[in-house]
């Protein structure tokens, strides 16, 4: 464990700025993390760096986790119980599930970041969150160095959300997870359009997890951004859960609004549909931008700064609101 200085984040962030670390250290594993939290408190995580948005340089110390390993720690004829180090890239654990026929996060392939970060923002794609099959999260308290096991519930789970972007934010290091998946009985979620679609174009009628993580794989190329092409946090903002009543106004304007009825009185529109009717999407400011197929997702072309970025997603919440009286809230973590 050697603290070195003056480190470039630019490799450590899916979005590709450049700030520095005054001090950096990598740890990788469980005892040189309690070891270091015996000397400093004041620590800046760093995990896959997908959810982060890095706007200046970094003065507390920036602590790479890079916990490795998967076990099974009991399986029966129709599921398995997996743990898994907040270290492991989530996609690669993805197929690695795949190709041993688990089932239940195939919807999630391809999303950038690691294992540890998937809980605090419970990820979601095509119909399913990542909340469905964790049984278990672990974290290091970094006030008294113990290790403290959350529940599916304890996490308190929600719409890319969860407790450790609320209340146990900064209080915890996520040590690994553990999910619930099937080895028989796979429930397909294939009730997405894009999804369906995509079967159905291949002809195949009776799909396999394995067919369910390729469609999504195709989705997700054609429409979002390679992180190690272009630089990009997926979503930047979250979709906004409007009143039924805003919703009907807006729609007299604007019949072709797409919307998910939350209950009878919420409805919740996509992001990426109001930034695109302000006339964002595909457009580039220096290096920041608005992707061109995705107009919820912003990107840097190479050389933006987290602040260039910052003050566009700034400019679009003015639009947004100007034009339809929404706050979008940002979903990216702003550093
Ligand atoms: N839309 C537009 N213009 C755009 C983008 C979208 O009009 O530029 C419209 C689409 O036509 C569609 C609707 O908005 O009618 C929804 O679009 P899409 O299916 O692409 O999904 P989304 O709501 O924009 C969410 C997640 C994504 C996830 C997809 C698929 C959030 C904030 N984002 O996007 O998650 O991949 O659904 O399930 O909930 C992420 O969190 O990083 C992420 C990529």
């Amino acid at each position: 464990m050697t603290i070195l200085n003056n480190i470039s984040l630019k490799e450590y962030n899916t979005f590709g700025v450049e700030v520095y670390a005054k001090r950096f250290v990598s740890i990788s594993s469980f005892y040189d993390l309690q070891q270091l939290l015996k000397t400093e408190k004041e620590l800046f995580l760093l995990s896959g760096g997908s959810n982060m948005l890095l706007t200046k340089d970094i003065e507390k110390l920036v602590t790479f986790i890079n916990f490795k390993g998967i076990s099974i720690d009991r399986e029966n004829e129709n599921s398995v119980h997996i743990t898994v180090n907040s270290g492991e890239n989530w996609h690669e654990f993805v197929l690695w599930c795949i190709s041993q026929d688990y089932g239940g996060i195939e919807n999630l392939s391809l999303i950038p970041g690691n294992v540890g970060t998937c809980p605090i923002q419970n990820i979601g794609a095509y119909g399913v969150e990542v909340k469905d099959t964790i049984t278990k999260v672990e974290a290091l308290e970094i006030e008294t160095g113990k290790l403290v096991p959350f529940s599916n519930t304890d996490c308190e789970f929600g719409y890319r959300n969860s407790i450790f972007k609320n209340h146990a934010k900064g209080k915890y290091i996520l040590t690994s997870v553990s999910f619930q998946l099937t080895k028989t009985t796979h429930q397909l979620n294939t009730s997405y359009g894009a999804i369906e679609t995509a079967l159905k174009e291949k002809n195949i009628t009776n799909p396999t997890i394995k067919d369910v993580s390729d469609a999504v794989i195709a989705i997700r190329k054609s429409k979002l951004p390679d992180p190690k092409e272009i630089g990009n946090s997926g979503s930047f903002f979250k979709n906004p859960v409007i009143t039924t009543q805003q919703f009907i106004e807006i729609q007299k304007q604007h019949p072709t609004i797409p919307s998910y009825k939350i209950s009878e009185t919420e409805t919740k529109v996509p992001a990426g549909w109001l930034v695109e009717q302000c006339e964002f999407k595909g457009k580039r400011f220096g290096d920041a931008g608005v992707h061109e197929k995705q107009a919820l997702v912003l990107v840097n072309y190479g050389n933006a700064s987290g602040k260039e970025i910052h003050q566009l997603a700034q400019n679009i919440q003015q639009a947004v609101f100007k034009k339809f009286q929404i706050s979008l809230e940002i979903e990216v973590n702003i550093f």
